[in-house]
């Protein structure tokens, strides 16, 4: 283990009222009734983690768990040139997002050498049959690993692609071959994949019962793809105990997650902003936006409170990506409505660079740039577009961290977890529920279908308005 002095950090200077001529969030109130509703919150959080019904607080801690993810990865992810993930929402974003973060970018592009004997990553989350069209001819049964994701084990989107996989790998491999190719990851011990995984002896890696999709990327959902990988899962979940450490105090000052889910609840519901950008200056960070904005838009967009109420709430989260959207949404940040507060993350150190060359010097359009290296540039602009946002009046908050590693990546997985608790909190919703995908699913198997679902008689939209 290695001595660092923090993981990331908050700063919340850009939200206040100081800094943007009257607009923001009145800073006495952090030490008055925010810190009051705060602590509330953290009461309310703390009573289920204590309960153990917000499972992913212990997933950090989990060794066990971590271990049979390690050790299903040694057995079975040796010698495959791929490995492919079945699973959508909760069961693949968090995966994406250590990919994006941690393997290098254009792995699949990479040759065996550059990505260190590990195989190629697929994540079959759309079932899209292009995408799975295009796929299946570019790997090998007897070289591929699978790995299927699911908590419920019902998800028709994961099913429906297992079974395609399903039907090819038993003609290659025969029903005997199957337990070496392909892992199930779900439920422990209930559900149809658990059900499948014990009649076939395929190995199964439990998702505690107390986990749910969207928090589930510290357990095999994510560490399990990700040892096969070559991810250090253990700085990973180090890094979520360190940001769990930092963000257990009652005290609203000195709880970063719950800062960040005070100020972004009070900017919904007091200030009229809905709508919520999450903002890396860094590709790697990508998949961690996607990540985040699930987390947030599923856990708080909620129809009923805590006490049966019609409220229908929630904030709006978008990803957008620095620099590229300075050249396309930034305008509308800068100068449109004012119901947009933007989260900014970013490393404070490359974890490598490039110098621009001096070159062109007769040419100052360009010759300022010689000596400066892209990271400078990329940060730069981030700094001067939170600067430019403030002077404008527009409410800004930046998350940094050393550098783009395991472990920082485990401090924001959990920095986020923690915060979305606490602002289900405050918002007085479950965020661990989604009762609102349920409709959906239901009218979907009524189309296919399924038994128990009525057919939905969805008539054409044409022949409602007779055109
Ligand atoms: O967070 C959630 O609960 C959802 O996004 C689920 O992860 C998603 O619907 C997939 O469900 P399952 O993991 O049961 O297949």
């Amino acid at each position: 283990m290695t001595a660092r002095p923090r993981g990331p950090v908050l700063d919340h200077g850009n939200a206040l009222h100081e800094g943007l001529g009257g607009a923001g969030v009145d800073p006495k109130r952090l030490e008055g009734d925010l810190a009051d509703r705060f602590r509330a919150a953290h009461a309310a959080v703390e009573e289920r983690r204590r309960t153990g019904e917000m499972g992913f607080f212990r997933l950090p801690g989990d060794e066990e768990l971590a271990a049979r993810s390690r050790a299903a990865a040694d057995d079975l992810g040796r010698d495959v040139d791929a490995l492919v993930v079945i699973g959508i929402g909760g069961s693949a974003l968090g995966l994406a997002a250590i990919r994006d973060a941690l393997l290098p970018a254009g792995w699949n592009e990479l040759d065996d050498e550059a990505r260190r004997g590990r195989p190629r990553l697929y994540i079959l989350a759309n079932p899209d049959p292009d995408t799975l069209t295009a796929l299946l001819p570019r790997i090998d049964p007897e070289r591929t690993l699978f790995n299927v994701v699911s908590k419920s084990g019902t998800t028709a989107e994961t099913l429906a692609q297992l079974m395609v996989i399903w039907s090819g790998l038993e003609a290659a491999l025969g029903a005997d071959g199957l337990p070496r190719r392909l892992v199930v990851t779900t439920s422990s011990g209930r559900g149809p994949l658990a059900e499948l995984a014990a009649s076939r002896g395929l190995r199964l890696l439990p998702i505690p019962e107390a986990v749910g999709g969207r928090f589930s990327v510290l357990s095999p959902v994510g560490a399990f793809p990700a040892s096969v990988l070559g991810v250090d899962i253990d700085e990973l979940l180090m890094g979520a105990r360190e940001a769990a450490a930092r963000s257990a105090h009652p005290t609203l000052a000195e709880n970063p997650a719950g800062m960040l889910a005070t100020l972004l609840h009070l900017a919904d519901t007091e200030l009229g902003h809905p709508v919520q950008l999450f903002m890396p200056y860094a590709d790697g960070l990508r998949g961690f936006a996607y990540w985040a904005q699930q987390l947030w838009a599923e856990s708080l967009g909620k129809a009923l409170d805590t006490e049966g109420r019609l409220v229908e709430t929630g904030p709006t989260p978008l990803p957008a990506f620095g620099a590229t959207d300075q050249h396309s949404i930034l305008q509308l940040m800068m100068e449109g409505p004012r119901d947009k507060v933007v989260v900014f993350l970013a490393p404070e150190a490359p974890r490598r660079d490039i110098v621009v060359p001096p070159v062109l010097r007769d040419y100052p359009a360009l010759s300022y740039l010689g000596g400066h290296t892209l990271f400078e540039l990329l940060q730069g602009e981030r700094r001067a577009t939170a600067e430019a946002l403030r002077r404008a009046g527009r409410m800004n908050m930046t998350i940094t961290f050393e550098r783009l590693d395991a472990r920082s990546l485990g401090g924001l997985f959990m920095l986020f977890q923690i915060a979305v608790a606490y602002a289900g909190a405050l918002y007085g919703v479950d965020p661990l529920d989604q009762p609102g995908v349920e409709l959906g699913k239901v009218l979907t198997g009524g189309l296919l279908g399924r038994s128990g679902c009525p057919d939905p008689e969805i008539p054409p939209v044409a022949s409602r308005w007779r055109m």
